[in-house]
């Protein structure tokens, strides 16, 4: 599969500033087309560090780099594609079966994640080659 067609699905969010500063608003299943369950972020990445390496089962995300920047590399089980977060306007839907990793993430940036879920560790895949497994049936 050429990167060209590496199926990246954004949203994008209305920027609804006035002389005051800017103001972004994400609707549950409005904006994004799930009901959103939970809300995480991460506020303070030390520099050079990476997190994620994992897939979901279920569960949907859609990122947002409320502040700052940082490289999302997505991985659908044949390629790897790379997309910078780099607006709070910029929202990437993380879906099941994605395998995400975070990198180079500034040192003002505030990564935002809306999943469909609550947190549950059974509906992780951590292990790489299970997930190409997985995603690769034979
Ligand atoms: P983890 O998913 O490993 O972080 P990342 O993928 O960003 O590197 O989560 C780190 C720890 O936080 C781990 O012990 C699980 C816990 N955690 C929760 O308890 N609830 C949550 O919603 C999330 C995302 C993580």
């Amino acid at each position: 599969m050429s990167q060209s067609i590496f199926p990246v699905h954004w949203i994008h969010l209305t920027l609804r500033g006035d002389e005051r500063g800017d103001l972004v608003v994400v609707e549950s299943e409005r904006d994004v087309d799930f009901a959103i369950r939970r809300v995480y972020f991460l506020p303070r990445t030390a520099l050079g560090v990476a997190r994620g390496f994992h897939a979901h089962k279920h569960l949907r995300q859609v990122l947002i780099a409320a502040s700052g920047s940082c490289r999302i590399l997505l991985h659908n089980g044949k390629c790897a594609y790379d997309v910078i977060l780099d607006s709070p306007t910029k929202g990437l839907e993380v879906n099941p079966m994605m395998w995400h990793e975070m990198h180079d993430f500034t040192e003002d940036c505030v990564l935002l994640v809306l999943a469909s879920d609550l947190y549950d560790e059974s509906d992780y895949i951590r292990d790489f080659n299970e997930f190409l497994s997985l995603a690769n049936p034979r």
